[in-house]
Formats: C-alpha cells, structure tokens, sequence
C-alpha cells in the first residue's frame, strides 16, 4: 500500500514514519510537509535512504501541491498529522491555525474523493471536548462527548473533525478520526512541557509552570499512539471516531517533578508564572472503545516512558540544540520574558 503520511517531519508523524516502515516494510510511506518550524529533516534522517521512503515538501492547504502529490503517488491511505499543533502559538496567532488546520484538511479530502482513497484518516486531540472540573476524577471524555473547545488551536481542530465527519456523510468519503491525549517521547518539539523542561534543566535555567501547577493531562508515551493509529487504519470501521488515552492523569507540577527526578536536577529550578488565558483544567481520556473493537491498550508505562525519553534527548543533544539556538529564542523571549 501506498501511505501519505502529512506532517511527517514533526514529533508523532516523524515516530509514525518510523513506526510503519518497521512494521510494515511492505508499504509504502510517502511523508508530506511543509517544515514549518516544527519540521524537522533530521527526525527521518535515518530513514532518507530507506526505498520504502519518499519525502516531498508541500503545504497541505495548496490545492495544486496537493494534487501533483496524489497524481504522482497514488495512495490507498491518507493519514493526516500536519497542523500547527502549539495551543500557546494559537493565542499569539490565531489565523494561521484556521488555514492549515481547518482549510489544509478540505484540500485533502477533496483530493481524497479525486483519487478515490480507501481511507482518510483524521489525527485529531482530546482538546476538542474542551475541560474537566479538576473535582471530579469520575469523569472522562467519550467519544459521545459533545465538541467543547477553550483555545483557537482546539477550536481549529473541532471544526476540522466536524469537515471530516461532513464528507463521510455527504461524499461517502472512508474517514476515521482518532482523538488522544497529550503524548510524549522522542523528537518532542521543546516548546511542549516535557521536553521545554527537560532542555531548560539540562541547562540549569528556570522551568517555567503556568499557573499553580495543578491542571492535569493525561500523558501516553508516543508509539502506544502511533500503535493505535496504525489499528485504525488497518482494522477500525469507516465514519467513527476513536479516543486514545491509557488513564495515566498527573499534575503538570508532578510531571515536572517527574522529569526533574529522573535528570538529578533540583526542584528549586521551577518557577510559577502567569496562567495561559483559557488554561483547559483536566483532560482525561475513556478509551473503551478502541480497547473493545481493536484489542489496543497502552504498553508503556508513565515511568519508563519519561526514562526512555529523558535518555532519548541526552543521547540526541545535537538534534534539539539545532533547534533551541535558533528562531526558538525569539518565541522564547516573546512567550515568557515579562511572564
Ligand atoms: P508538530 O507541531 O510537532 O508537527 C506538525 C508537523 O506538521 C510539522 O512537521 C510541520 O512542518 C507540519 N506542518 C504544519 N503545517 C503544515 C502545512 N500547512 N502543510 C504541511 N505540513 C505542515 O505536531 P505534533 O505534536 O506531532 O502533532 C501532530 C498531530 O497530532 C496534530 O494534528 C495534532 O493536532 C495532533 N495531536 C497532537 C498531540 C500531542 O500531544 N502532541 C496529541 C493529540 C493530537
Ligand atoms: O491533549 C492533546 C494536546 O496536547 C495536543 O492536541 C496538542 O497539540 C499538544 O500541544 C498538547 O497540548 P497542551 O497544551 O496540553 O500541551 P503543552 O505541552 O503545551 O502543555 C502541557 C501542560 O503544561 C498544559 O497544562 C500547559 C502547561 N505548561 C506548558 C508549557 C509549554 C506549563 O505549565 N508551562 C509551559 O511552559
């Protein structure tokens, strides 16, 4: 089979490339991206000369890039990660997440019917059913859960899912969704959390937390999610949405904490800072159906994920030192100086 796999040059599409050409050295993986900031060709270095690899760069909302991609490669599947991903660089600019986000989605599937695909699928986030109070560990997001959304990035992404959805009843078009929680692991962008905190202490440089600390993610070790995905596209039905999540919640200021440990730093690096506006309080995933239609359950525990990561980025400095000395400075100064 024929793969296009978009976005592939960031954090889960680059371990979603590598995923598929190990498990599935049969196929086919065409990686589509534009290398915006968070693109990055040293993540599928090692996979460039790989037969079973092509990478071409394009943007996902450039109607006419898009067609010459489908017209060359012809794929049986669209899997489709490409999105500005970073809820913060959301509040700073809005516009851009609607145009790759919601437009860049169109495009494809409109392609999609074009080249008749057997299916498309829909990377979506459990930030689209918006928050849980931080009082009542009872609950959990469904798939039944009514689209609640906090930020313009979870705004973009409902309104994507909700296009995806459309063009399965309207156009027949095979689609799936998969909504997860926040992931972690190798080739992490260090504007996110985990590896932010890792990168900072490694350098002995304040770890900034929002707020108190105390809002709750629910975090899944990035091949349980490439895992998942892989289960959909293959096994799950055409038209559903599946969560994925493996009911692992922990405060921010206990991941920190976590990180902190596990690097022989000192919790006297963290610092409390301004709240991000609309700070979504608690997200928590059911994963009960992908469990009971697909068999997936997470493999990897919270701890020895977070070791195998932090081991990841000390053995990996060169691949984010390229990228914190660069533009990341500016982001830097703008998202937390005065903070
Ligand atoms: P990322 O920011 O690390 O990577 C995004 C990739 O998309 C980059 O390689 C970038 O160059 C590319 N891209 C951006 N705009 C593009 C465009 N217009 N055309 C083509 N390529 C473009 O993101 P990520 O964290 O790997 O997230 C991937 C997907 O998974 C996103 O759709 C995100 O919403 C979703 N998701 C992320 C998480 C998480 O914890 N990171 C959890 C659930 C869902
Ligand atoms: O839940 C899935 C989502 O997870 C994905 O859809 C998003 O693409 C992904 O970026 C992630 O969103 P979050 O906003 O949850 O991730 P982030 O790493 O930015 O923040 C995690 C938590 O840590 C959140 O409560 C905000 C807090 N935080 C974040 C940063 C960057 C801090 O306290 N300090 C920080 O400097």
């Amino acid at each position: 089979m024929n793969i296009i796999v978009t976005g592939g040059a960031g954090f889960i599409g680059g371990n979603f490339v590598h995923f598929e050409l190990k498990q599935h050295p049969e196929d086919h993986i065409i990686c589509y991206d534009a290398l915006t900031y968070a693109g990055n060709m040293e993540t599928l270095a090692d996979v460039m000369d790989n037969p079973h690899f092509t990478f071409v760069k394009g943007n996902i909302a450039d109607r006419k890039q898009v067609d010459s991609l489908f017209r060359d490669h012809h794929p049986d599947i669209v899997v489709n990660f490409a999105a500005e991903s970073h809820v913060d660089r959301s509040i700073l600019d809005p516009g851009l997440f609607l145009q790759t986000n919601v437009l860049g989605t169109g495009v494809l599937m409109d392609a999609c019917r074009k080249y008749s695909i057997k299916r498309y699928h829909q990377v979506s986030t459990d930030e689209v059913y918006g928050d849980l109070p931080l009082d009542r560990a009872d609950l959990f997001f469904t798939e039944m859960t009514p689209l609640h959304t906090s930020s313009p990035y979870s705004a973009s992404k409902a309104s994507a899912d909700l296009l995806v959805l459309a063009y399965y009843r309207t156009f027949g078009l095979p689609v799936s969704i998969s909504r997860c929680s926040n992931n972690y692991g190798p080739y992490h962008f260090p504007e996110k959390l985990i590896p932010l905190i890792i990168t900072q202490a490694l350098a002995d440089r304040p770890l900034p937390v929002y707020g108190k600390g105390e809002n709750v993610r629910d975090w899944l070790y990035v091949v349980d999610h490439c895992r998942a995905i892989d289960q959909i596209i293959r096994k799950g039905r055409e038209g559903e949405v599946y969560n994925i999540g493996g009911h692992n919640e922990r405060t921010n200021l206990q991941v920190v904490k976590t990180v902190l440990k596990e690097l022989g730093k000192p919790e006297s690096l963290i610092r409390f800072v301004a709240d991000r506006p609309g700070h979504d309080r608690r997200y928590a995933i059911d994963p009960t159906k992908i469990h009971r239609e697909l068999g997936w359950l997470p493999e990897t525990k919270f701890d020895d994920g977070i070791h195998q990561t932090v081991q990841w980025y000390l053995n990996n400095k060169p691949w984010w030192q390229h990228i914190i000395s660069g533009e990341y400075q500016n982001y830097y100064r703008e998202m937390y100086s005065n903070r």
